[in-house]
């Protein structure tokens, strides 16, 4: 949600923002912009679009250059996308990025109008530069301090002051903003692949902290103004898995990068083949304790949470509730000591799955997180944390991130079944080791993606399509319908395969598409029947299922067989197809595959 950057040092400053900015397009790009020390000005160069139309306006406008600037990839929330609501904000003596949202602004800019202020923008963020401005005594963190009191909501604010050239600002309240140094260089980002490429060692700002980031130096203060000292943390990746690395599109990397993923997440989790969650905490006797267990998390977290619900309730037999977490915030959920909270966010920083966390604890339950991005706001504030070891993930459509979700609730669910004694340990360790065997499936689907191309041709014309599955087929399937229509922008609903004649089946038309995933064999012939019902209305049925499965060739137009697994771990193996159809019609319809519409990949704001 928006993307912030700066920096200050030796090097072409404004090659510097526009790489970096680059990395984190994911975040948002409706538009972009940069504002640089030059010759002891502040200029700014901003356009609507993304990075490439900035680019392709400084080099008609001449590029500004310079060694200390901050730079913007925007997703709009206050103000639709122009060049006029592009940040970076400010004037001649104090400019600013920033990514959250200013929940008071109205109230900021009625004071500021009374002073006198004309605002150009419809930007929350217009507010906070021009109250720098009329704090402004001389002195930037006693005024950054005096803002912090007035201003309400979410920020992360790269500022720099005329009077203080080669010098960049920089604090934070719930949303992300890491400071990297390098040799007589710094960096302020969101996240930390943006700087990779210059350094591997980062601190994390925690809320409030202001960084004052001088000719490369880096000094840090507490929210009084007091000097701390913070500690310095090295990403554990390089550049290279922030890059394509010879795909033709980040989600196609990471799609084949899910067997190691799932390897890296589970592989230390095991122990004498058997679940060891004990990293984080999580003995067997404490997992054993609760009484009921929440998933609360958004997009497709959520959907890893939905299959995590079906396994753990199977074979551990404790109830579990999913919640959408902007929904689970306001509902009051009654919640207790004796219950688990599990967040689960790649980012670890969505704004909804935050608060829920904050709610759940305060609250008294136990909170653990599923998280992929090391040392986030949601992996420090829950009590125990089990993070994925996805590496980066770039596309903002999440795949690999989805994959070691599950891999990470099966040993959950696994782990409390034998706890609880539901499992004995022959069969634990028998679906742990089964568990460990699904990379080399995956790898096998990923083989042949023949079958998911051609399903993709007869998608590409469709303008509405439905999944249907039943059981745990259903929980995948809603993940599948997700991906589609999120980067292939065709609408399509998932529905429980038996729900469907009460309503829904109402939409199905001749030649309307179908997708049937159908891996559970104890309700197979429940769902056989339900795609004979939409077939018997003309729909192009697109079946997803065991390869030896006894399919009618009556039933299905095409069948994609897959490998047989035990039937409780295919949503890790069905999800691939999915995941692959959705890549291949986006492809073929000539969308941005990384960068579909209206989309951001770290939602910071609710
Ligand atoms: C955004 C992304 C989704 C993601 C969701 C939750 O909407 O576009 O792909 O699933 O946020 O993100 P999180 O980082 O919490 O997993």
């Amino acid at each position: 949600m928006c993307g912030i950057v700066g920096y200050v040092g030796a090097r072409e400053c404004t090659e510097v923002l526009l790489d970096s900015l680059s990395k984190l397009e994911y975040r948002g790009y409706d538009s972009a912009g940069i504002a640089v020390f030059e010759n002891g000005e502040i200029r700014t160069q901003k356009s609507k679009g993304k990075i490439s139309d900035l680019i392709e306006k400084m080099d008609k406008e001449g590029r500004i250059s310079g060694h200390c600037g901050i730079g913007h990839t925007r997703w709009a929330t206050h103000g639709e996308p122009s060049d006029i609501n592009s940040h970076p904000h400010g004037n001649a003596n104090i400019t600013i990025v920033h990514n959250g949202i200013i929940e008071n602004y109205k109230k900021i800019k009625e004071f500021l109008e009374k002073k006198g202020y004309v605002f150009e923008s419809q930007t929350d963020t217009e507010t906070v530069a021009k109250l720098l401005d009329c704090f402004y005594e001389g002195n930037p963190l006693s005024t950054i301090q005096r803002v912090l009191d007035e201003i309400e909501g979410s920020y992360a604010l790269g500022i720099m002051f005329k009077d203080y050239p080669n010098r960049i600002y920089a604090v934070r309240k719930d949303s992300p903003l890491i400071v990297a140094s390098g040799e007589n260089e710094a960096f302020i980002a969101s996240d930390v692949p943006a700087v990779l490429k210059y350094t591997k060692n980062f601190y994390l700002l925690e809320q409030d902290e202001i960084a004052v980031l001088d000719n490369g130096r880096v000094e840090f203060y507490d929210d009084h103004g007091a000097p701390i000292r913070k500690e310095m943390h090295i990403a554990d990746f390089d550049m290279e898995a922030a890059e394509k690395g010879g795909y033709a599109h980040f989600m196609l990397k990471e799609i084949h990068e899910q067997p190691t993923a799932v390897r890296t997440t589970v592989t230390p989790r095991i122990s004498d083949g058997m679940p060891c969650l004990e990293e984080c905490g999580m003995t067997y006797d404490r997992l054993k304790s609760y009484n009921n267990i929440f998933v609360v998390a958004c997009g497709t977290a959520m959907h890893a949470g939905l299959v995590g619900k079906y396994v753990i309730e199977k074979i551990a037999r404790i109830p579990v509730t999913v919640d959408v977490a902007s929904e689970f915030r306001y509902r009051n959920p009654i919640l207790c000591s004796e219950d688990l909270v599990i967040l689960v966010s790649q980012s670890g920083e969505t704004a909804d799955t935050l608060e829920a966390l904050r709610l759940a604890k305060r609250n008294g339950a136990d909170t653990l997180s599923i998280v992929n991005v090391k040392g986030s706001s949601i992996a420090r504030e829950s009590d125990m944390v089990l993070y994925t070891h996805a590496g980066p993930e770039i596309s903002v459509a999440s795949t690999k991130a989805y994959m070691v979700q599950l891999s990470v609730f099966y040993l959950i669910a696994f782990a409390l079944a034998y706890a609880d004694g539901k499992i004995s340990t022959e069969e634990c360790k028998r679906l742990t080791s089964e568990l460990q065997t699904v990379p080399e499936v995956i790898d096998k689907i990923l083989e042949k993606p023949g079958d998911c191309q051609y399903v993709a041709s007869q998608l590409v014309n469709s303008e509405n399509l439905l999944y249907i599955g039943r059981g745990l087929d259903y929980a995948l399937s809603m993940e599948g319908s997700l991906k589609l229509k999120e980067i292939s922008y065709i609408h399509s609903e998932s529905y429980a395969a038996g729900e469907l004649k009460h309503g829904t089946i109402s939409l199905v038309t001749s030649g309307m598409p179908v997708i049937a995933v159908a891996t559970q064999r104890d309700l197979f012939d429940k769902t056989i029947s339900n795609v004979k019902e939409v077939k018997a209305r003309g729909a192009k049925v697109i079946m997803v299922t065991h390869e030896n499965s006894d399919v009618d060739s009556d039933a299905a137009d095409i069948v994609i067989g897959l490998p047989t697994i035990d039937d409780l771990l295919m949503p890790m193996t069905a999800v691939v197809p999915l995941q692959l159809i959705a890549y291949y019609t986006s492809v073929l319809r000539g969308n941005d595959v990384d960068k579909p519409r209206n989309l951001a990949k770290s939602v910071t704001v609710e």
